[in-house]
């Protein structure tokens, strides 16, 4: 079975604005577009239910009950219980909550694992917790793929290691970490394992309980939602950590690790998500299925092997061009690549590279995209330059692409 894009295309507004539908957007993972059922459901809390929720009255009751979905939407696409999950205001927001949360719980000699392939989101507030005593310990990547090797890690823990965090996927090099192994290794030696699924999330479906995590972060507005920050963690590890909301909200399951208190209109239109995922289930499958996880399963399923093909298409375009250099793995399968490239070409700048391709209406960027210390470990000179990065998502089309690679293969006869 394949992804019947016109239906994908027909569920998402931006593709019926004939200004917006000019552009053939490759930058989804600094923000993805989203569906009709996330657009409205903002709208329409604006309309008629932006009032303080879960007061007595009508709009706020309703108020209340759109955000109560939007918790259960997520819970739903996680397969997860609704308590076990913050909807703060971004990922960087919620790391930086969480890392004051376990900081009561580290002790002078501590160790912290922190890869150098992340996005500082979820390095910054870890390297931080130095001020406790607590010691850095830095997983490399390999300077010529991108890549983090597992025998790299086990030389890195002991019996003081508390925390391992790291990224299921990394927004630069793309490659799928192997969180599974990660995390047995951080609990071999009792240490919790904190993934960021934020260049994750957008490609793969991810059952919480069954991915060995303890904790998973993510960002609803590069998967199709608003823009919120999402922190699910096993009840067990909540417990142990320091709530860092008001003292007397504590019985609050999702206040605890939000100080910056709910966004409501956000957290409303979450339930979109799942309200999408629900259309494309029912537009593609006729099996009934009632969970949620498992609906959303089955569509990313379709999404990875649309992706993955005009993955590979990208990635031969690139290849081609005279001295190119990808980041990560140059050819994509199926759950070990995500479709998020960066490269760089040899005796052009990447802001020559991006100038040239936005010239045609393809929307892609540079720059070190907030991930400065995976681009020192690849040894790219100019990190402001950075690197170019093209991400696609299951709602680009063979059009899209098609120019896409047309812009690419013109590169070096423009140069
Ligand atoms: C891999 C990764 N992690 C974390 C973040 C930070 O997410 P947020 O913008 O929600 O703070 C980003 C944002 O680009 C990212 O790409």
């Amino acid at each position: 079975m394949k992804l019947d894009l016109d239906f994908i295309r027909s569920q998402y507004p931006v593709f019926k604005n004939p200004e917006t539908t000019r552009w053939a957007m490759f930058e989804n993972a600094g923000g993805s577009y989203v569906p009709s059922q996330v657009a409205d459901r903002l709208l329409n809390f604006f309309q008629f239910t932006k009032v303080q929720p879960y007061g007595p009255f009508e709009a706020s009751i309703a108020a209340g009950e759109a955000m109560d979905e939007g918790y259960q939407a997520i819970a739903g696409l996680l397969g997860c219980d609704a308590d076990e999950l913050t909807l703060g205001p971004s990922t960087s927001m919620n790391t930086y909550v969480l890392a004051q949360a376990a900081r009561p719980t580290l002790k002078p000699g501590d160790e912290i694992v922190v890869t150098n392939q992340d996005h500082e989101a979820n390095i910054g507030c870890w390297r931080r917790l130095t001020e406790t005593g607590a010691i850095i310990k830095e997983w490399r990547i390999d300077p010529q793929t991108g890549e983090l090797s597992i025998t790299d890690l086990k030389a890195l823990l002991s019996d003081k290691t508390r925390l391992v965090c790291f990224t299921l996927c990394s927004n630069i090099v793309g490659t799928i970490n192997d969180f599974k192994t990660i995390c047995k290794m951080a609990h071999a030696v009792g240490a919790l394992a904190i993934g960021d699924g934020v260049s994750f999330a957008p490609h793969q479906a991810l059952d919480v309980n069954a991915s060995g995590l303890d904790i998973y972060l993510f960002s609803t507005y590069k998967t199709f939602g608003p823009h919120l920050g999402i922190m699910w963690a096993k009840p067990a590890v909540l417990d142990t950590l320091e709530p860092q909301g008001h003292y007397f909200n504590r019985e609050l399951p999702h206040y605890n690790f939000n100080p910056a208190g709910p966004l409501h209109a956000e957290i409303a239109a979450t339930a979109g998500i799942g309200a999408y995922i629900d259309a494309v289930y029912d537009h593609h499958f006729t099996d009934e299925e009632p969970n949620l996880h498992t609906r959303a399963k089955a569509v990313f399923d379709l999404f990875s092997q649309h992706e993955t093909h005009h993955a590979n298409r990208i990635l031969d375009a690139i290849r081609a061009i005279p001295g190119s250099r990808i980041i990560g793995q140059n050819h994509a399968e199926t759950g070990s690549r995500a479709a998020t490239i960066a490269f760089t070409v040899n005796g052009m700048t990447a802001q020559n590279v991006v100038d040239r391709l936005v010239q045609k209406e393809i929307a892609v960027r540079n720059g070190d995209f907030y991930a400065v210390r995976c681009l020192e470990g690849l040894g790219i000179k100019d990190i402001e330059d950075g690197i170019i990065r093209i991400s696609l998502v299951h709602y680009n089309s063979e059009q899209d692409v098609n120019r896409l690679v047309e812009g690419l293969g013109a590169l070096p006869a423009t140069r």
